[in-house]
């Protein structure tokens, strides 16, 4: 991969450094001698460095493309299924109908959790936040899944990937489920990934929920369009974690508390609070001026991006999707007009222009939730069920490269060595 060599010179010495080259994307300067050269680089937010190399996804900021294995996003979400992008992300290629049909059937006869976990859901207090509830029972699923798993071996990998993906749906609902005093309800097999999620969320043993066709496709597409996004907060997460050889289960617990926050998988149910907080169109105005200004921390959620300084990919699509489900449920929400005209005027201003904060995901899906009656305090939560597949994906690779333990290094800018002396009585 190295066709080309950089120099760098620091004072009288200089190093030289080979670039490498991607399939696709900037040139990257592999700076693993430096080290050795008594010299790190300083990269806070990692802004600036590839913490590994990958093959999954790939992304173009400043075109808004957003590649799995190769194929956009936007052919996925609308000619595929979620399991399908699955596959796709954990074995690289489209699976043929047979290899789908077999996945599907795994995936499906592995969702229900072991009796024993239900329980620990009562230790929780019932007004809990979902995601601090799904992060500790999904971190218990370690002390379900561990002796027996060697993490170095592919078959035992492919398992817990089943696991993960196949479970991940039910622990969730069981989040919601617990909050608002229900009985869970389990896995129906006969029913889609998205289907299935739908009904353990909102069917009851009294009576029969139906899954509506359209809102099981937008549910489809929104897990589709948050399944991966490269090194991301979470992801970087669960590597990290993962490189240590820790329990898989237990890095995707890492992995949902990096997502919580609201720069990142927080930011949909910030965005609808805020969407509520402005209420009607009137009072755009007065939230883009908070927004620019500098001695406000007010940001316009659900804008900007690390990586796109264009427009988001996922957004377009989920713009069309919110306007089929509100169609479908003949919803005339207010929060979408407000939505539309916020979109207009950020697009518009010179500030969002010049720094290049485009609408991304979370923009439009928290519309699309709170239309399947979904409360904001699980959306975070749907974007984690999304997003497992592209960890395990991840902490797959990872492992599939050889395991080198993430320890990046520091600028120390403490105290020089000085003598303790201590001012406190001993007894
Ligand atoms: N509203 C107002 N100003 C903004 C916004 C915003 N949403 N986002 C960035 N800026 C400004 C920021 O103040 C800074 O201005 P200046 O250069 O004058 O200091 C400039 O744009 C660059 O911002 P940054 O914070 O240095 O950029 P970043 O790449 O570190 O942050 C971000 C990216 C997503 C954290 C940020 O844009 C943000 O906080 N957005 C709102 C939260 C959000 O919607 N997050 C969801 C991300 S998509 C889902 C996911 O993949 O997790």
């Amino acid at each position: 991969m190295a066709d080309n060599k950089a120099k760098l010179t620091i004072a009288e010495t200089s190093v030289d450094l080979d670039v490498l080259s991607p399939t696709l994307g900037s040139k990257v300067i592999d700076i693993r001698t430096l080290g050795s050269k008594g010299y790190y680089t300083y990269d806070p937010g990692f802004t600036s460095t590839a913490s590994c190399e990958s093959k999954i996804t790939f992304i173009d900021g400043d075109n808004g493309i957003l590649l799995h294995r190769g194929f956009p996003i936007g052919q996925l979400a609308t000619e595929s299924t979620y399991l399908e992008v699955c596959y796709i992300l954990l074995y690289g290629e489209a699976p043929t109908q047979e290899q789908y049909d077999k996945f599907k059937t795994t995936v499906t006869r592995h969702t229900m959790i072991h009796e024993q976990i239900t329980r620990l859901f009562n230790g929780f207090r019932r007004d809990s936040h979902p995601m601090a509830v799904l992060c500790g029972v999904t971190g218990a699923l370690a002390a379900f899944y561990h002796d027996a798993l060697d993490v170095s071996n592919p078959v035992h990998r492919d398992i817990t990937a089943y696991r993960l993906l196949s479970k991940m749906p039910t622990v969730a609902a069981m989040c919601y489920k617990y909050s608002i005093g229900q009985p869970f309800v389990y896995p129906k097999n006969d029913l889609s990934y998205a289907g299935n999620f739908l009904h353990m969320m909102f069917a009851t043993p009294c009576e029969e929920y139906v899954v509506n066709p359209v809102l099981e496709r937008a549910m489809d597409r929104i897990f589709i369009l948050h399944a991966d996004h490269e090194q991301n907060a979470s992801t970087s997460t669960v590597r990290t974690a993962g490189s240590s050889g820790a329990n898989p289960f237990a890095c995707i617990a890492a992995g949902i508390a990096s997502l919580w926050g609201p720069a990142h998988g927080g930011a949909n149910e910030a965005c609808l609070r805020m969407l509520e907080e402005i209420k009607t169109v009137e009072h755009i105005p007065e939230f883009i001026k908070r927004a620019k200004d500098k001695n406000d921390s007010f940001r316009l959620m659900g804008f900007g991006h690390r990586v796109y300084k264009n427009y988001d990919p996922r957004a377009t699509v989920m713009r069309e999707t919110c306007h089929e489900v509100l169609k479908e449920l003949n919803l005339n929400d207010s929060l979408l007009e407000v939505a539309m005209e916020l979109e207009r005027i950020a697009l518009n201003d010179p500030y969002f222009i010049e720094k290049k904060l485009y609408p991304n995901v979370d923009f439009y899906s928290g519309i699309i939730l709170k239309a399947l009656g979904i409360p904001s305090n699980m959306f975070t939560v749907i974007f984690a069920i999304a997003r497992t597949i592209g960890w395990i994906a991840h902490w797959n690779e990872m492992h599939e490269d050889g395991l080198k333990i993430a320890r990046p290094r520091q600028l120390y800018t403490g105290y020089s060595e000085r003598d303790f002396k201590s001012e406190i009585k001993k007894k």
